[in-house]
């Protein structure tokens, strides 16, 4: 028999108010879903945008969208993962039925299973105790103990992996690494800049590194960042103000979310290069160019939504990649804490002082 579990989770309550841990009541899975018990979940940017009021989301909803976790029990139909599996949790579960799906691409999946933050409520499985529903960030909420999550976005492993890193390609490393070899496209011998050297930038340096670019630029405020993109195969280092020096690059890659830092991304490009957009501004904001120079110096500005992966694909791959000694993955992790110190960890993320925290269940 499968019951009701108690759990707990950080609640996001509104912008400006801190997200606090709560006791919470959760549903066993249904038809074409997945009960997980979280293994480690870091903390990125995404879930800071919403905490400052920047990305507007729902009150009442656990935060957290990079998670690693074991599968607990399945839903009907769920045939392919059992319980003890190590999975990898997708912030996109791709519905495969909607044209962005035929396409083979389901980061611009339209009707995803399970991410409306808020569900419908028949599809609610988390509540207070109360009884009122909860919600579930990117429809897996990984900063909770447990959760149930559409099966699509239970993505297995291998179960070699640390959780802590299992998790960091839940959203940095194939936000990242993807960017590079997805949306960009970056081949051997190309020269790369990354601005912004959090967990999504030190993870496109490393995904520029395996792919043979040359040479990788890194630039940044912070000297600390400049000493990671070296550790992650930087060739040049910069900090920002000294970004002119990178003048003249076929691939550069915007990784904080700056209206500055996208408008220098396009002057930094060489004629016929190729701009790669990831971090993402406060919502509503505008960047501008010269048309008349972008257009006739041929330049190719492109988003790039989760680094254009396929999960089913890029996380094992990039696992078993890390488990190869092929990225240095570890050099992410800049501090393991408790689910109780979400706020510290935001807190430092806004004075961008390290790569990743990571909560270890
Ligand atoms: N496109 C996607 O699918 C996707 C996925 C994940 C995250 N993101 C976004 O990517 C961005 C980065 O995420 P993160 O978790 O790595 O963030 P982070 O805060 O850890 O890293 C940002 C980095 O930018 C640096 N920085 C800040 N201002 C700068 C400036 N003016 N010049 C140079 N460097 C500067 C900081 O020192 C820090 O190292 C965020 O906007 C996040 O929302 C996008
Ligand atoms: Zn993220
Ligand atoms: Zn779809």
């Amino acid at each position: 028999m499968k019951e009701q579990l108690n759990t707990r989770g950080v609640v996001f309550d509104g912008p400006g108010r801190p997200a606090r841990i709560e006791e919470l009541v959760l549903d066993p899975p249904q038809r074409d879903e997945v009960q997980v018990r979280m293994a480690a979940a870091g903390v990125c940017h995404s879930d800071l945008h919403v905490v400052d009021g920047e990305w507007e989301r729902p009150a009442g909803v656990v935060l957290g969208h990079e998670g690693s976790a074991w599968v607990e029990s399945v839903g009907e139909g769920v045939e392919d993962l059992a319980p003890g599996d190590l999975v990898v949790l997708a912030w996109t579960a791709p519905c495969s039925r909607c044209n962005a799906c035929e396409r083979q691409q389901p980061w611009l999946c339209a009707t995803p299973d399970g991410s409306g933050h808020r569900l419908a409520p028949e599809l609610v499985r988390l509540r207070r105790p109360s009884g009122e529903p909860i919600g579930v960030y990117s429809g897996i909420g990984t900063f909770g103990e447990h959760q149930v999550v559409a099966r699509s976005a239970a993505i297995k492993v291998d179960p070699r992996t640390p959780p802590e890193i299992a998790a960091l390609i839940g959203c940095a490393v194939t936000t990242g690494i993807g960017a590079v070899r997805n949306t960009a496209g970056v081949r051997a011998g190309e020269s790369v800049v990354v601005i912004g050297l959090g967990g999504v930038g030190l993870s496109a340096i490393m995904g520029a590194a395996a792919a043979g670019a040359n040479p990788i630029t890194a630039i940044d405020t912070s000297s600390a960042k400049l000493e990671l993109a070296r550790q992650a195969g930087a060739h040049r280092t910069l900090l920002a103000d000294e970004a002119d020096q990178a003048t003249g690059a076929d691939h550069v890659l915007e990784c904080i979310g700056l209206v500055q830092t996208v408008e220098l991304a396009i002057e930094l490009t060489r004629p016929g290069g190729a701009i790669t957009l990831v971090g993402m501004t406060p919502q509503g904001q505008r960047a501008s160019f010269d048309v008349y120079r972008l257009v006739e110096e041929g330049k190719q500005i492109r988003g790039s939504n989760y680094g254009s992966a396929v999960p089913a694909r890029d996380f094992p791959m990039i696992a078993t990649e890390y488990l190869e000694g092929r990225l240095p993955l570890d050099l992410l992790i800049t501090e393991r804490i408790g689910l109780d110190q979400v706020d510290d960890a935001f807190e430092a993320m806004r004075r961008g002082d390290g790569a990743r925290r990571v909560i270890v269940y």
